[in-house]
């Protein structure tokens, strides 16, 4: 099942239930959130989860893409991109989670024809604040589905303030043979769905105060089910990565996990552009330039003339038009080009100024502040170039 189908039974199904497909939103998070990027399906809606009611009513569902760069250092494992397509499910103040849970399992099996005997699902074991999520351990063994009972793991929240509440994940086995153990035990449980009993608000001071209404919201990883459904070893092997896979080890001779990293992050970086970020030295346009870096300093290792310039315009093109986004390929490759530009003078004028005596010995932190003020050497860079 290619992942544009996935996505539509997806919303099909939730929409023959009542809910309404809200249009997914660009990468930018609405004005006065916190964060620099959407890192989740509820980020657009965080002013409907705490009250203010929602022009499409209580029952919602999209497909929204969302960026995270706590997992930047996981990214080339099976099961983490830095850019990726959540669907997600919400009920404003309406129904209750073990509905939503009960809809999953009908999901997952009926609808997508999973194994129920390859389901695993975790629940909230309560702490000395809140009582332990009875209701979804509940709707899981009426289904026979093995759950494990966590604290830590099973209450979600987007920060250390706002909403927040208890969460119960599923999880699809991923092994060769028959599943065993549990989701905390064995890696090869992947989760796939998380639903999260939004019930709190975690104020300035650290306490919990009851929302005004209780919501679920959900979320699903779209490339994660696609590649398990699609029985493909990770992430990087589903059909959204197919010309990736296929365009990128034809120009630069990789490694399965450097190939995995440069295909995701020139994938995220292109979806950056589209959503309007420019390199920067600060907030959105940094992280954008730090992804540009990080590949050019794996394609570097082992080759420094290999250039950006080669990129053929066909892996811009698809991933442009997989997220419906307007810039052109030719306007993508442009900009990269200027950034692998920049990031080569830096390099020449970071071992240039490396080489003084000051900074042959250990460095202390009034040299990188120097390093940073001074030259616009960032930490992250001098410490690379001073492994070189
Ligand atoms: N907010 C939850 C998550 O990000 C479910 O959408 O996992």
């Amino acid at each position: 099942m290619q992942t544009e189908h996935l996505a539509r039974t997806f919303v099909e199904y939730f929409e023959e239930r009542g809910h309404r497909r809200i249009p997914g939103s660009t990468l930018l998070p609405p004005p006065g959130d916190p964060v620099l990027f959407t890192t989740s399906g509820m980020h657009p809606l965080t002013p409907h989860l705490q009250g203010r009611p929602h022009p499409l009513g209580r029952r919602l569902v999209n497909v929204q893409r969302c960026l995270r760069t706590t997992d930047l250092e996981e990214v080339g494992d099976a099961t983490h991109l830095t850019v990726f397509e959540m669907l997600g499910t919400w009920s404003l103040g309406d129904y209750e989670g073990p509905l939503s849970l009960d809809w999953a399992y009908g999901l997952l099996t009926e609808g997508l024809g999973i194994d129920p005997g390859l389901l695993h699902a975790t629940a909230y074991a309560g702490d000395g604040r809140t009582g332990p999520d009875t209701a979804s351990l509940r709707v899981w063994e009426d289904h026979g589905v093995p759950v494990e009972l966590t604290v830590e793991d099973n209450w979600w929240s987007n920060g250390p303030v706002g909403p927040c509440g208890p969460d119960s994940e599923v999880f699809l086995w991923s092994g060769d043979g028959p599943p065993e153990s549990t989701p905390t035990r064995d890696d090869r449980w992947v989760e796939v769905w998380n639903h999260v009993t939004m019930s709190h608000r975690r104020l300035d001071d650290g306490s919990l105060v009851p929302l005004p209404q209780r919501n679920v919201d959900t979320g699903l990883g779209l490339e994660r089910l696609a590649s398990l459904l699609q029985g493909e070893p990770s992430v990087f092997d589903c059909d959204v990565f197919d010309p990736w896979r296929r365009l990128v080890p034809a120009l630069w001779p990789l490694e399965e996990r450097p190939l995995r990293l440069v295909c995701d992050h020139l994938r995220s970086a292109v979806v950056v552009l589209g959503d309007g970020v420019r390199p920067a030295s600060t907030g959105r346009g940094y992280v954008l330039r730090r992804l540009v870096r990080r590949v050019l300093t794996v394609l570097w290792r082992d080759d420094p003339s290999r250039g950006l310039g080669d990129l053929p315009d066909e892996l811009f093109r698809h991933t442009l038009d997989h997220f419906r986004q307007d810039m052109s390929p030719a306007g993508v490759l442009q900009v990269l080009i200027e950034e692998e530009r920049r990031f080569r003078r830096l390099l020449e004028r970071g071992r240039q100024v490396l080489a003084r005596p000051r900074f042959r010995g250990p460095l202390t932190e009034e040299d990188f502040h120097h390093l940073h003020d001074t030259h616009g050497l960032p930490r992250e860079l001098v410490t690379t170039l001073r492994q070189e």
